[in-house]
């Protein structure tokens, strides 16, 4: 159905593909797998028509074609679901489903009944209850990324280009999302599938294609391959321990850093309260949407609490800001990298110290040398894949923005450092490097607190577990304690059954 081949691009100082081939069967969901910057997403790009190869060849049928913009691709049924959303904030969730294509009725004005009936029906297939007549920015990011995924399904595309479709969705979304493929599947759609979790690709994929920077590594069927053949395809190398061991065990009578009683954040949060410890991992685990990420903000005094105390240090709070919070050692690193997180026309300097800035400053001015020997070393112990402290950070794979954002905030906090998903969209060989430099800021006695919605990370990575559900910590998991099915079990057990 698609095949490319020969593609080379470059932009100024990278060479991002060289010489990339992949081709796509019609009923046939093909991974395609490599680590941060491998140029995924710029394949993806140039076979939309958002950018234009250098060189090399794109075929769809038969036919030889050459793009003039996202618009001739998307006319020919090629459909894309970004990595980083393309929604309008203040359109409505409708408005951002049929935006461009908004059906007319007969009078030739916009039919927003229809826009809205359609849009539902479309979401009800995909199994989520969102108010279509809502304005996307005020949606959770798992919801946004729904109505991503539910523009692709407005008419059956030729070819469906998913790039990194789950990194925000989890458990029950992510299943009806792969019923919904399977389908298109066998509707005759070919598929492209991009992702870091090789469980998924194992689950839901016929064929992979490795690229590695920028060029062809292998492609092979799925069948008959293991996990650490795929892995070593795509590193290079074997990763023995994704999860570092222990150097040390954690202490054994830690010290109580932070202290959160009975918060309440409008009806997100119903009384939650936790206690994070110096040296230790505290992972904060459920289902997307149960309240982990509002409770751990709320803690930072990024949302307003309407009930409850935090207590860092001592010091009782029961109104924090940010600033406050900063100012006491606390960092956080936010889910939304993009909305909350990274100056993105900004260079990767100036993000690592945004937020201790004290170290950058010599008297009013800011140390410019500093910054940059900073920026260095990180990028250096981070392994950041760019060429130097000035690269733009809008121009970085995703999982090296990430470890941009992580850097900046190891850099600010000494009590306590807040982790929301901080290995989505990362690769496996960054994301081992950043367990190890969780593990070494453990080490030095800061107090982490890490929400993830994947499991093997929660049991892999933590110390002692919290558990919620609906807005309510619904048990604490120690050590033995902490497995797969403990956490499934404290996160899904309805209410009635309890
Ligand atoms: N607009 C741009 N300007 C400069 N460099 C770019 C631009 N877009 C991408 N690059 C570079 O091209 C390379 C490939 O990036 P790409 O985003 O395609 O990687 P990816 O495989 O999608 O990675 P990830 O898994 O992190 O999403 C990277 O080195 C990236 O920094
Ligand atoms: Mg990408």
């Amino acid at each position: 159905m698609l095949s490319v081949s020969g593609i080379r691009k470059a932009f100024p100082g990278v060479q991002a593909l060289a010489g990339v081939k992949l081709e796509v069967k019609a009923g046939e969901i093909h991974a395609l797998v490599g680590e941060n910057g491998a140029g995924k997403s710029t394949l993806t790009r140039i076979i939309a028509g958002v950018e234009s190869p250098d060189e090399g060849e794109i075929r769809l049928g038969e036919a030889v074609v050459q793009w003039h913009g996202p618009a001739q691709a998307k006319a020919a049924g090629i459909h894309v679901i970004y990595q980083e959303f393309v929604l309008f904030p203040h359109l409505t969730v409708a408005e951002n489903i049929f935006l461009g294509r908004m059906p007319r009725n007969r009078l030739g004005l916009l039919d927003h009944a229809q826009a809205e009936r359609r849009s539902r029906e479309i979401l009800d297939r995909l199994g989520v209850s969102i108010d279509v007549r809502q304005q996307v920015r005020l949606l959770t990011v798992a919801d946004q990324q729904m109505v991503e995924i539910a523009k692709a399904m407005i008419d059956t595309p030729k070819v469906l280009i998913l790039d990194e479709p789950t990194a925000v969705i989890a458990g029950r979304e992510v299943e009806l999302l792969f019923t919904r493929l399977r389908r298109l599947r066998e509707a005759g759609v070919a598929i492209i599938y991009i992702s870091h979790r090789l469980d998924e690709i194992f689950a839901l994929c016929d064929r992979l294609t490795v690229i590695k920077d920028g060029q062809w590594i292998a492609t092979q069927p799925v069948a008959g391959m293991t996990r650490d053949t795929l892995i070593t395809m795509m590193v290079g190398r074997d990763l023995a321990h994704l999860f570092p061991p222990h150097e040390q065990p954690p202490p054994a009578q830690p010290d109580v850093v932070l202290q959160a009683q009975d918060i309440h954040v409008g009806r997100r949060v119903l009384g939650c309260s936790l206690e994070l410890h110096a040296g230790i991992i505290t992972g904060l685990a459920g289902m997307v949407g149960s309240g982990r990420s509002e409770l751990a903000m709320a803690i930072f005094g990024g949302l307003p609490m309407e009930r409850g105390t935090v207590t860092i240090a001592g010091r009782s709070f029961r109104t924090i800001t940010p600033g406050q919070a900063i100012s006491l050692g606390i960092g956080f690193v936010t889910e939304d990298r993009k909305g909350q997180g990274l100056a993105m026309l900004q260079p990767i300097g100036a993000n690592i110290s945004a937020a201790s800035l004290e170290t950058v400053r010599r008297g009013v001015m800011r140390d410019g040398r500093r910054e940059w020997q900073i920026a260095e070393e990180d990028i250096a112990s981070y392994q950041i894949a760019c060429r130097g402290p000035g690269t733009l950070v809008s121009t970085m794979s995703g999982g090296n923005q990430q470890k941009v954002l992580i850097a900046r905030w190891a850099r600010a906090c000494h009590r306590v450092l807040i982790l929301d998903e901080p290995t989505r969209g990362v690769d496996v060989g960054a994301r081992a490097e950043i367990y190890r430099i969780m593990r070494g800021l453990a080490a030095r006695g800061i107090a982490i607190l890490m929400i993830s919605s994947e499991l093997p990370e929660v049991v892999g990575m933590s110390d002692r577990v919290y558990v919620m559900r609906e807005g309510s910590i619904t048990g604490i998991l120690e050590k033995d304690e902490i497995t797969e099915e403990a956490v499934v079990d404290l996160a899904t057990h309805d209410r009635q059954a309890a």
